[in-house]
């Protein structure tokens, strides 16, 4: 297993190589390589489908309870039953990663509505198809945790691209796929898609967050914002530890007043942000809250992975932060 430098956050950590990856196709287990779905699916022909990406540690989906919800809540939204409860979709995500002999990997978990006939109408007796997919994490270089990622500013108004309810995870990313492309142009690491009053709503695949006059600071889920796991549980640390935060409307002409800024994501955790659009924040480097938010964020993982694990004595005993540093 190849390890990260200590100190640099959990999410930087990468995996050993899996011997093998299996994927899971509408009640199928098969490598991965043999797994297929049919061309007329309307994931496919359509968009017409939603994901999740959920970060595994010790073979065991991270926050899977929230990630659940926001699943189970979107499919819901676009009236896609979705075939299997969390405990069922939980054992299929340890099965896979166990299966493939990863112990850290990136979940994918895609739910379409099934088979296209023609047209646009919906027909609710139809069979959706859930495939999930398990990929060893090609971590981040420890180095960027060290010392930040630049950012850039889209042109693309996330309001006016998405359409529909932000707090879907579609599988159409068309506007954040060209949000990336974007910063690529510019050699910036992601960029910030702003809002409907050009306020700054997230990045291409990231939550947003900044630190002003000591206070930690984040876009509201009204910008229009996925609702990401991470960032949710930020705040609740951010609430339980006492420490100053708000979720307020941010614009980028504040990036002067901004302390410190960062991004997170399930399969990042927190990544400290040092300039965005050109422009320094604060000194240029990682700052003292981002550091104490990533450790806290570090052991809330531990605890949801201990949590988990009390849950089912049928599951192995998950191993310490600092056995997997
Ligand atoms: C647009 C967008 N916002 C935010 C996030 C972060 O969400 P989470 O913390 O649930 O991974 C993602 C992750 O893919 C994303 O694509």
């Amino acid at each position: 297993m190849r390890t990260a430098e200590p100190g640099t956050g959990k999410a930087a950590r990468t995996t050993q190589r899996p011997r093998r990856l299996y994927a899971y196709v509408n009640g199928k287990i098969v490598p991965a390589e043999k797994a297929v779905v049919s061309v007329f699916d309307r994931g496919l022909v359509l968009g017409d489908g939603l994901f999740e990406t959920v970060r595994a540690w010790d073979g065991r989906p991270q926050f899977f309870g929230l990630h659940f919800k926001r699943l189970s809540k979107s499919a819901k939204r676009l009236r896609i039953s979705l075939p299997m409860d969390e405990a069922g979709l939980e054992r299929l995500v340890d099965t896979l990663c166990a299966k493939s002999g990863l112990t850290d990997a990136v979940v994918r978990i895609t739910l379409t509505r099934g088979r296209y006939l023609g047209g646009l109408a919906i027909d609710p007796s139809l069979p959706p198809t859930l495939i999930i997919t398990v990929a060893p994490v090609s971590g981040l270089p420890p180095a960027l945790y060290e010392r930040g990622v630049k950012v850039a500013i889209s042109s693309i108004n996330k309001a006016a691209a998405s359409g529909l309810d932000s707090a879907i995870k579609s599988t159409n990313y068309l506007a954040n796929i060209f949000a990336k492309a974007e910063a690529d142009r510019k050699g910036a690491y992601e960029a910030i898609l702003l809002g409907p009053h050009g306020e700054i709503a997230e990045l291409s695949t990231s939550s947003f967050f900044c630190v002003v006059n000591g206070k930690v600071l984040t876009p509201p889920i009204e910008t229009g914002i996925l609702p990401g796991i991470t960032r949710q549980v930020l705040l609740r640390i951010l609430r339980r530890e006492k420490i100053p935060y708000g979720e307020v409307a941010l614009f980028p002409k504040e990036t002067d007043q901004m302390q410190e800024a960062f991004l997170c994501s399930s399969v990042r955790g927190p990544l400290p942000i040092t300039r965005i659009e050109g422009r320094k924040i604060g000194n240029g480097k990682p700052g003292p809250v981002f550091r104490r938010l990533r450790d806290l964020y570090d052991r809330e993982c531990d605890a949801d992975a201990s949590s988990a694990v009390d849950a089912s004595a049928a599951r192995p005993t998950s191993r310490s932060r600092s056995a997997r540093r």
